[in-house]
C-alpha cells in the first residue's frame, strides 16, 4: 500500500486561488491517513487477476479514498455527529469552520469523479466505475445511510433496520470497492459475487465500530468514541455480549467464504481480510 500512498500524496486536489486556506483544508484530511481499507480491498482484486493493472487501479483507489474522507468530513460536522477528532488530528469545522469543512467535503466528493473519469481505462470501464462508485456512495448508498442514521438519533429502531442502516452508509461503499477491482480486470460476474461478501463484510465492518466507540479510548481511535449513545448502533441496541455475539456469527461464515475464494484471489486478499474479519477478537 505505500505505492497507494505515494500515488495520493502525487494526486492530492490543488487548488491556486486567493483562498487563504482552502487547499490546505482540502488535503488535510486526506494526508491524516487512515486505515485505507477500501482502497487495499480494490487493489487486491486487481493484483490477483491483473498486476499489470494496477497502476491504473490506483486512480480508482484513490476515487474510492476521496469520496470515502469527504463521508468523514461530513459525518463530523456538528449537525451530525459533532465530532472534534479524526484521523487523530482535529476536524476541519474545529480548525477552520463549518462553511470550510463542508465546502471541503463537496469538493472531495466531487474531485472523485473527476478522477474516475480521467482514469485511464476504456471509456466502458469509466463508466461501469462511476457509476458503482455514485450508486453506492450516493443517494441510495452512503448519503441514505447517513439520512437515517441522523433522523433516528434517539428513536430506537428494531436490528432489521439497522442492518439496512448499516448496509447503506458502511457496507455498499466497501463491496463497491471490491467490485470495481473486479471491473477493472474485466471480472463482472465475479464483481455481482464479490459485491454480495463485500455487503456482509461492511455490515461487519460497521458492528465493529459500534463496538470499538465503547471499547476505545478516542486516543487509540484517533476519533471521539463513546459518542454512539443517541445513535441506533447495535451496542446501544442489543448491548455489547450480543453485539459480539452477532460479530463472530458474520465473522465465522466470512472466514467460510474467503476458505472459497479462488486460489490468486486468497493469496492477495485473505491476509487483509482475516485481518479485519477479525478485528473486534483483538
Ligand atoms: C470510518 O471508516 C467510518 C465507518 C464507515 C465506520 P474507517 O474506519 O475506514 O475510517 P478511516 O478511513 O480508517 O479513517
Ligand atoms: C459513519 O459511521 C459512516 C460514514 C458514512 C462516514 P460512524 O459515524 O459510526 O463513523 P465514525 O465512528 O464517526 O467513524
Ligand atoms: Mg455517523
Ligand atoms: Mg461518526
Ligand atoms: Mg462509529
Amino acid at each position: 500500500m505505500h505505492k497507494f500512498e505515494s500515488f495520493l500524496l502525487e494526486n492530492l486536489p490543488t487548488s491556486n486561488s486567493i483562498h487563504p486556506t482552502y487547499e490546505k483544508a482540502l488535503q488535510e484530511m486526506l494526508v491524516a491517513g487512515g486505515k485505507r481499507f477500501r482502497p487495499a480491498l480494490l487493489l487486491g482484486v486487481v493484483k490477483a487477476f491483473n498486476p499489470l493493472m494496477l497502476d491504473g487501479a490506483r486512480h480508482a483507489a484513490y476515487a474510492v479514498e476521496l469520496l470515502h474522507t469527504y463521508s468523514l468530513i461530513h459525518d463530523d460536522l456538528p449537525a451530525m455527529d459533532d465530532s472534534p477528532l479524526r484521523r487523530g488530528k482535529p476536524t476541519l469545522h474545529v480548525v477552520y469552520d463549518e462553511v470550510t469543512a463542508i465546502l471541503t467535503g463537496d469538493a472531495l466528493n466531487t474531485y472523485s469523479f473527476e478522477v474516475l473519469s480521467k482514469a485511464p481505462f476504456s471509456d466502458y470501464t469509466r463508466i461501469q466505475l462511476i457509476k458503482e462508485l455514485a450508486s453506492n456512495g450516493g443517494l441510495n448508498g452512503m448519503v441514505l445511510g447517513q439520512a437515517i442514521d441522523c433522523y433516528f438519533e434517539n428513536t430506537p429502531l428494531s436490528i432489521e433496520d439497522v442492518k439496512v442502516l448499516h448496509t447503506n452508509k458502511t457496507a455498499k461503499l466497501i463491496a463497491a470497492s471490491l467490485k470495481m477491482g473486479a471491473i477493472i480486470v474485466g471480472q463482472e460476474k465475479l464483481g455481482e459475487k464479490l459485491y454480495e461478501f463485500g455487503i456482509k463484510l461492511g455490515l461487519l465492518f460497521q458492528i465493529q465500530d459500534d463496538i470499538l466507540d465503547v471499547t476505545q479510548s478516542s486516543a487509540e481511535a484517533g476519533k471521539l468514541t463513546g459518542n454512539d449513545e443517541d445513535k441506533n448502533s447495535f451496542v446501544t441496541l442489543i448491548g455489547l455480549d450480543e453485539t459480539m455475539r452477532e460479530a463472530n456469527t458474520l465473522a465465522d461464515e466470512l472466514e467460510d467464504e474467503l476458505s472459497n475464494f479462488d486460489e490468486n484471489l486468497k493469496k492477495e486478499l485473505s491476509s487483509l481480510l482475516t485481518k479485519y474479519i477479525n478485528r473486534h477478537r483483538n
